[in-house]
């Protein structure tokens, strides 16, 4: 038995559909249990208590953990009392790029380093950005916004399609071999948001076209939708350098063994959302 976390979300999604396609038992970690994915069994639970999660744990030989939550070694100390063998944790590359004072950075290296003292045998994930971050131009571009205005123009980033992380993840759940790694998986190309503009307009069959934000625009937008230190996280990244995630590396096919998805799959796969 697995035990999915973020079940409803990008990375688990994908991975619980995943499991549950290839036949494994799948349980599915779940706040509202109308959201589970088929096929899989919905358990209640809060990251953010560890002690509700007593139950999910029953019989399960691995967890997909999510980073972030607010007792991760608590988390952990469930995980082992129940005696789970292994734990992927979905980190980010993030964790290397800024000191603890800067709020993304710090939750990935707390996470990080309760999965490594806990005892449970560990992998971790440090993908680059999600392609699926893209769907947060969507309301804009269903309400027929031609124009996507975005921030940070000038960063490539080889963004990864989440069903590849969950590809990689469940291949450090199911086999041996993955144990004590710490594995980056990144899409096959260092995309401008420019590209994913054009690319989306190609696949939907629009003409979208993209104009950069100043930093000054961007900030502002950014604090109406987020706390003001996940803004200066993302300025930090993004605006100062300190993220680098252009490059593209081998994980995704050499841990899975397929190349990983272009953004026009990824495209294809979630036009739906933009229509
Ligand atoms: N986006 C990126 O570019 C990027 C890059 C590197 C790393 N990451 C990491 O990946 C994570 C996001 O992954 P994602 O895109 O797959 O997630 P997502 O789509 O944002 O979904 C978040 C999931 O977490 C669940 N959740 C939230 N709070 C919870 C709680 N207290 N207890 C139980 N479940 C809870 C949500 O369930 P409900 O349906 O119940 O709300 C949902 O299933 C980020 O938080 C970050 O740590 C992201």
């Amino acid at each position: 038995m697995i035990l999915v976390s973020g079940a409803t979300g990008n990375v688990g999604g994908e991975l619980a559909r995943r499991l549950a396609e290839a036949g494994m038992a799948v349980r599915a970690l779940v706040r509202d249990p109308g959201k589970a994915p088929a096929g899989t069994e919905p358990v209640g639970g809060d990251l953010d208590h560890p002690e509700s999660l007593t139950g999910a744990l029953k019989g399960v030989e691995g967890v997909f953990l999510l980073s972030g939550y607010a007792d991760m070694p608590g988390l952990l100390a469930e995980i082992d009392r129940a005696g789970v063998g292994r734990v992927v944790l979905l980190s980010g590359g993030a964790v290397l790029a800024s000191d603890t004072k800067n709020v993304i950075s710090r939750y990935m290296h707390e996470s990080e380093r309760a999965v490594r003292e806990s005892g449970v045998p560990w992998t971790l994930l440090r993908p680059s950005g999600f392609m699926s971050n893209t769907l947060q131009w969507a309301p804009q571009i269903r309400a027929g916004g031609d124009v996507v205005r975005a921030p940070f123009p000038h960063v490539r980033i080889a963004m990864v399609d989440p069903y590849d992380i969950a590809a990689v993840a469940a291949e450090a759940l199911l086999e041996d071999g993955h144990e004590g790694n710490v594995y980056n998986p990144t899409g096959p190309d260092p995309l401008l948001p420019a590209d994913r503009v054009r690319i989306l307009g190609e696949v939907l069959g629009r003409e979208l076209r993209f104009e950069g934000q100043t930093n000054a625009q961007a900030r502002e937008d950014m604090l109406a939708t987020m706390p003001v230190e996940y803004v200066e996280a993302f300025f930090t990244f993004y605006a100062d350098g300190k993220l680098d995630e252009s490059h593209v590396l081998p994980t995704v096919r050499e841990v899975t063994g397929n190349a990983p998805r272009t953004f026009a799959q990824w495209a294809a796969a979630h036009a739906d959302a933009f229509r």
